[in-house]
């Protein structure tokens, strides 16, 4: 698929749509739907206020669509900024540097990783140096994007029911209404 920027909320629920037929990143029984909804499942039970944060697991990785590697966590944010607005673009960009955190700072964390997530943790640049994990620690954000990262992390159990996409399409439609976009000219 070619780059996109999601318009409004239908193109964007009509893309998660079809990732229902696109089979899991890491090669999972489940597909990248699947793999997004648990995501949001799990943020919404941790942290049941912020809207935001789940909805930046639920389109988390549509940069899969669009490029490989850490690239696609940059790809994502930028096809969502526009609709869901700078929060959540860059909690969806930052859940690649949170793995690279994770794994710094918690010895335990590497352990736990799916086969995937260690093999492109080191295409992904591996463990961050002391100036990159202080920077991270001063980012108010930064406690929400260990949250996504520990969501996907746990998003990976082929066959789990969770809600489906219907289930947050409201939320999508609000976050969307709060970040209009400009008029195009005629
Ligand atoms: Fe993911």
């Amino acid at each position: 698929m070619t780059f996109e920027v999601f318009a409004d909320a239908d193109a964007l629920v009509e893309f998660l749509t079809g990732a229902a037929s696109v089979p899991s990143e890491e090669g999972l029984a489940m597909s990248e739907l699947d793999h997004a909804l648990q995501t949001a499942y799990e943020l919404a039970r941790v942290r049941p206020d912020d809207v935001e944060l789940q909805i930046a697991g639920l389109v988390h990785d549509v940069g899969h669509s669009f490029g490989s590697g850490d690239e696609h966590a940059r790809l994502g944010a930028h096809a969502v900024r526009r609709l869901l607005g700078e929060r959540v673009a860059a909690l969806v960009e930052a859940h690649v540097a949170a793995k690279r955190y994770l794994v710094t700072v918690d010895p335990d964390y590497g352990t736990k990783l799916s086969e995937g997530s260690v093999a492109s943790l080191e295409m992904q640049g591996g463990a961050l140096d002391a100036a990159e994990v202080e920077r991270c620690d001063a980012t108010p954000w930064w406690p929400a994007a260990l949250e996504l990262r520990r969501a996907d992390d746990a998003a990976k159990e082929p066959g789990r029911a969770v809600p489906g996409l219907d289930h947050w399409i409201g939320s999508i439609e609000t976050l969307a209404a709060k970040h209009p976009r400009l008029v195009q000219p005629l």
